[in-house]
Parts: structure tokens; C-alpha cells; sequence
């Protein structure tokens, strides 16, 4: 199949928070007045707390939001450290933790149906409040990759496999080339050429 299409498509950006986890996605989206819907990866440990307490928020990332935001919810897992000891949160009124700084919006959700994908769960869920946390310009998917020169993580839905490269062992970040230049320093995590492993 031809995929260069959906290319075409437009997305925000997000933090899905939900009890002792939360990750970045691009795939949340308004379906109806109150619903909303977003697809999560089956690896990831969101996907499974989400299950369990079907309840989350969703911030909406601006474009002054921190890489490292970025970096810990989009590229660890909340199942080996607590990604919200690092920022400074506040909790929604069911008591789910949120980035507060450098976000547009929040929106609390309950999620109502799954609909069971292979490698992610779409999980729909109707909105029972929402409130504007700033007026900064909101982050596109296409900002990240092309201003903050952002990276699609493997578990991500838009996620495809660079064909050459080389991938930081830190983050993830992958540079597609035949070489990688001495003092290439990663632009999500920033770290050193040194760490990059090649990839075929
Ligand atoms: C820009 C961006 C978009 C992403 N979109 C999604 C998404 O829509 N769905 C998803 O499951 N993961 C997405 N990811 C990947 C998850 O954020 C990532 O795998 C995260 O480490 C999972 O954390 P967890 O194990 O704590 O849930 C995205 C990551 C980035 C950086």
C-alpha cells in the first residue's frame, strides 16, 4: 500500500495522564461535542492503566513546552520511573496528576468503549470538564517535527522504520544517514555521537 498520504494528516500533540503514568500522543482526537478518542500502543504502561482505572486527563502542549517534557513522557516508561517527580503538577478533579506549565488545556475524561486494534487500543471516552491553562500557540505535530525537529517513537501509531541510521541509545532519536558526523549531538536529549548505535 501506498501510505505517503496519510502523510497529509494533521495532528496536536498531548500528555495522556492517568494514575501513575502518562505519555505524549498525536493521536487524540474530538469526535463528537463531549467525546474524544486516542490510540494507545498495547506496550505501552499508559495503555494498561488506562484499562484498569478509565479514567484520564489530556494537556495540551504548547509550542514553549519544555524537550524535556517531551523526552521523559514521550520516550520512558512510567513503568520504570515516575515521570512526575521531575516537574512541578497539579491534580484534576479526580485527583490525576498534570503538567501545569507551558499547556494549553485540560481536558478530564472517562473513557466509555475500546475498540481492540492488534498493536494499540483505541479507547473513546466523553469529556466531563475542561479548562484553559494559557493562550500560548499550540504545538502541531508538524511544529514538533519540523521547528523542535522532533522524532516518531517506535510505539508511537505513526511510527516507520528508518531504512539507514544510526539511533540514540538514550532517547531513541534516530539519524537517518549513511554517517554520522563526529560531533553530532542529539536534538531531543542532547547527548553525545558516541552513544548513537547504527542501524540497517
Ligand atoms: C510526538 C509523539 C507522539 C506519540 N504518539 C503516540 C500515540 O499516539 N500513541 C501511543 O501509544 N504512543 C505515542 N507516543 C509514544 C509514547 O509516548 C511512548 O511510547 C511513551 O514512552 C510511553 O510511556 P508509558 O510506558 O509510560 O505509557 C508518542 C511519542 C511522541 C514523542
Amino acid at each position: 500500500m501506498n501510505k505517503e498520504g496519510l502523510k497529509s494528516l494533521t495532528y496536536g500533540v498531548y500528555i495522556i495522564n492517568t494514575v501513575n503514568s502518562g505519555c505524549v500522543v498525536n493521536t487524540l482526537t474530538q469526535v463528537t461535542s463531549d467525546k474524544v478518542i486516542v490510540a494507545i500502543n498495547k506496550e505501552n504502561y499508559t495503555n494498561q492503566m488506562l484499562k484498569k482505572h478509565k479514567k484520564f486527563n489530556a494537556t495540551v502542549l504548547t509550542q514553549n513546552t519544555k524537550s524535556e517534557v517531551i523526552q521523559t513522557f514521550g520516550f520512558t516508561s512510567s513503568k520504570d520511573n515516575d515521570k512526575y517527580s521531575k516537574f512541578n503538577t497539579e491534580t484534576d478533579s479526580n485527583n490525576i496528576p498534570y503538567i501545569n506549565e507551558n499547556m494549553a488545556a485540560l481536558l478530564e475524561c472517562e473513557v466509555i468503549n475500546e475498540i481492540d486494534l492488534d498493536t494499540h487500543t483505541v479507547f473513546m471516552a466523553k469529556v466531563t470538564n475542561t479548562k484553559k491553562l494559557s493562550s500560548e500557540e499550540v504545538m502541531t505535530y508538524d511544529y514538533y517535527h519540523k521547528v523542535k525537529n522532533g522524532v516518531t517513537p517506535p510505539k508511537a501509531p505513526t511510527y516507520e522504520k528508518p531504512k539507514k541510521g544510526f539511533r540514540c541509545t538514550i532517547c531513541g532519536y534516530v539519524y537517518e544517514g549513511e554517517t554520522l558526523p563526529e560531533n553530532f549531538v542529539c536534538p531531543i536529549c542532547g547527548a553525545t555521537a558516541s552513544v548513537f548505535e547504527k542501524i540497517d
